[in-house]
Parts: structure tokens; C-alpha cells; sequence
């Protein structure tokens, strides 16, 4: 099936269910976790008998499926991660390139061998969601109402197979920042999160499964998350944490590219397009750990930092490869923080929106 077919009158109207009291109440909005707290309602559409059934939102709870869902023994699971903001001077609320977040949900799916979900179910969905809970939407710098569409495979069947049962759902909740501090890195020359012909590059829940193990080692060692090298000569920088990486060095941006082996990151082609039009020179291509250790002792590697949708740009203040140490002042970075400052500026409305990137939810 193609989603993009679907036209919006075959989608039947979204039915909604309200929840009878609000947990608004209990929420402490100056500490907010992230991804911990989940607002009053949630978005949940069945697909069977080969299409997408009428999607209802209802109160926030706990689903009823079969112990033998693919979900639970394959892991048929795809994601996406997605931010609501008021806008500063509070006249509405917007999403940050969300037929972004449509398209690449669909090319998981894909490549998850799952079924693609059409737009007007995944922007209308949302929205109403968005819109019913949008008094979750948090008002302090550095937080925001989180979004977390999903597809889960839910065939109760242990074949390995396709299934031919989904759940399309969406949740919502108000967060902090992700890591909300500079990250130190352990680069490992031995385990990776993704390799060629894998699917590093799909938002898929097993790319994250497998990064766990790694990443409490890590931690265990004094690092807070991995910088991954890629999976064929582990060498080259591959993704950082849970983010897509970017380095400074003699004043240029360098990042790795889209190979299929690293997420393309919405958070990335932002910066890229934000970089371009501050005028700095930006290098998509694969950047060897050799290359950062020598441009790190020869002074030329003055930043490191990590973008995705829930850390946005997080700097990274030291890495640790072959037993060694390397640090960097995260307090003399300047073009993390001018890029950050101005991509946050237009997701929050206070610059320009130049690239039109911002839709209007209400
Ligand atoms: C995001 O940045 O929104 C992500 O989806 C990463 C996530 C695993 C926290």
C-alpha cells in the first residue's frame, strides 16, 4: 500500500474520547524528566485485513495485544521523535518540520517491512492530539512537549514473517532536555550500532536495542553515552549517543554523510542549512578517528557536538579512544552555541522562520 495515494476523504474522521480527569495537576512543570511524563490522551489506529482502520484518540493507558506479537520476538518497531512549542509571544503552537518526520517514519516502515502510514492520519493525528493537550506544553527554555508517533507489528504469531497486524499510535509529553549537559564519549573499536546493507539509518526501535549493552559499559567506565564508529573498518565516526555527530575543525563543519549506515537526522539538515546561511563551510564525509585524534592534538579540532530532535545540539566536552583521554572546552565553543541559538530561535518563533520550517498546530 502507498500512503501517499490515500486520499483525505477514504480516512474516516478521528474519533475522540476524553478523559474525565485531567493529571495536569499532579505534573511538576520545573522538573521535568526527559521522556518520563505522558499527557491526558494518546492516538491509536489498528491495521488489518491490508489497510488502516479508523484511528481513535482516548484517554492515555495501557494496550491490550497478544504475547505473540513480532513486536515482542522481532521486533517489527518503528519510531519518531518530534517536539510541539508555544510560540514565545504565545499567540499559537507549532511543529518543526513535521512532513519531515512523515516521510522518514514511512521509509523506516519500509525497510522494517511494515506498512506506510498516510500523511493526513499522521499530521490530523498530531494535531488533535496536540490541540487537546496542548496546556502540556511547557513553558520553560530548554523544554517542550515531546511527540512520539510509533508503529508496532502485532500479529499474534511466531513465524518469522511479516505481520499482518500494526498498531499506529501516538503519544505526547511534556520534557527537559535530553542530556541538558556537555557529554563525555567512550569510542569503542569494537561493538557498533550499524554497518552496510544493515538499517542504520531507519528510526527503528532494534538500532537503539542494541546500542544498550555497549552504552551501560560506557558508563560504567565514567563515559555518558558512545561515539559509534562505523561497522565495516571501525573507523570512521558514525553517530554520537543517541544524535547524529558534527565536528569543528580549522573553523569548517564536518559531519558525516548519509551512507544508509546513520540516521538522516531532520535536527542534521537543519544545522547543515543554518551553518550554510551563517556562512561557515560544511563537509559531509567520512571522517576517520585517526583524523579526529590528530586534529584534536594539533589544535584544529575546536568543537564537537551532537543534534537530534530531543538533545538538539548537545555539546560534546571529551571522548575517550584506545585508553586516552581528549578533552575540549566546551566553554570556547562558539558555533554550537550561534547555531543552536538559532535554530531554537525559529523553533520557538523568535527569528525568522526563513526557511519555512514552522507549522502552525493552532
Ligand atoms: C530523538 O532525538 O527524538 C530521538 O528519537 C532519539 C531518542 C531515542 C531519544
Amino acid at each position: 500500500m502507498s500512503a501517499q495515494v490515500m486520499e483525505l476523504e477514504t480516512l474516516p474522521k478521528i474519533e475522540i474520547e476524553k478523559i474525565t480527569e485531567s493529571k495536569l495537576p499532579t505534573i511538576d512543570f520545573d522538573n521535568l524528566p526527559f521522556g518520563k511524563t505522558f499527557s491526558d490522551h494518546m492516538m491509536i489506529c489498528e491495521y488489518y485485513d491490508g489497510k488502516w482502520q479508523s484511528a481513535k484518540i482516548q484517554p492515555y493507558q495501557n494496550i491490550s495485544v497478544s504475547p505473540a506479537c513480532n513486536v515482542f520476538h522481532y521486533g517489527q518497531a518503528v519510531f519518531e521523535g518530534m517536539k510541539a512549542y508555544y510560540k514565545q509571544d504565545d499567540s499559537g503552537i507549532v511543529l518543526f518540520r513535521p512532513e519531515k518526520n512523515w516521510e522518514r517514519l514511512n521509509k523506516s516502515a519500509v525497510r522494517m517491512s511494515m506498512p506506510e502510514v498516510p500523511k493526513e492520519l499522521f499530521m490530523e493525528g498530531i494535531k488533535k492530539l496536540v490541540e487537546l493537550d496542548k496546556d502540556f506544553i511547557p513553558k520553560k527554555a530548554g523544554s517542550s512537549l515531546y511527540i512520539r508517533p510509533f508503529i508496532i507489528g502485532t500479529e499474534p504469531f511466531i513465524g518469522v514473517r511479516t505481520s499482518d497486524r500494526y498498531l499506529f499510535m501516538i503519544i505526547i509529553g511534556p520534557t527537559g532536555p535530553y542530556y541538558g549537559e556537555p557529554i563525555s564519549v567512550l569510542v569503542y573499536d569494537t561493538f557498533v550500532r550499524s554497518t552496510k546493507g544493515g538499517y542504520g539509518n531507519a528510526k527503528a526501535a532494534g538500532n537503539y536495542a542494541g546500542t544498550l549493552y555497549p552504552r551501560e559499559l560506557a558508563t560504567q567506565m565514567g563515559y555518558k553515552d558512545v561515539l559509534w564508529l562505523d561497522g565495516e573498518h571501525k573507523k570512521y565516526a558514525n553517530e554520537v549517543g543517541t544524535m547524529n555527530i558534527f565536528f569543528v575543525m580549522d573553523g569548517k563543519l564536518v559531519t558525516p554523510e548519509t551512507d544508509g549506515t546513520i540516521l538522516e537526522g531532520i535536527t542534521r539538515d537543519s544545522v547543515i542549512t543554518i551553518a550554510k546561511s551563517l556562512g561557515y563551510t560544511v563537509e559531509e564525509r567520512p571522517i576517520s578517528i585517526d583524523e579526529i585524534v590528530e586534529a584534536h592534538e594539533s589544535g584544529k579540532l575546536t568543537e564537537m557536538f551532537g543534534t537530534g530532535t530531543a538533545a538538539v545540539v548537545n555539546v560534546v566536552n571529551r571522548f575517550g579512544y584506545k585508553g586516552k583521554d581528549y578533552l575540549l572546552d566546551d566553554k570556547a565553543f562558539t558555533i554550537a552555541p550561534e547555531i543552536k541559538k538559532e535554530l531554537e530561535g525559529i523553533q520557538k518563533c523568535t527569528l525568522e522562520d526563513k526557511f519555512g520550517w514552522v507549522v502552525n498546530v493552532l
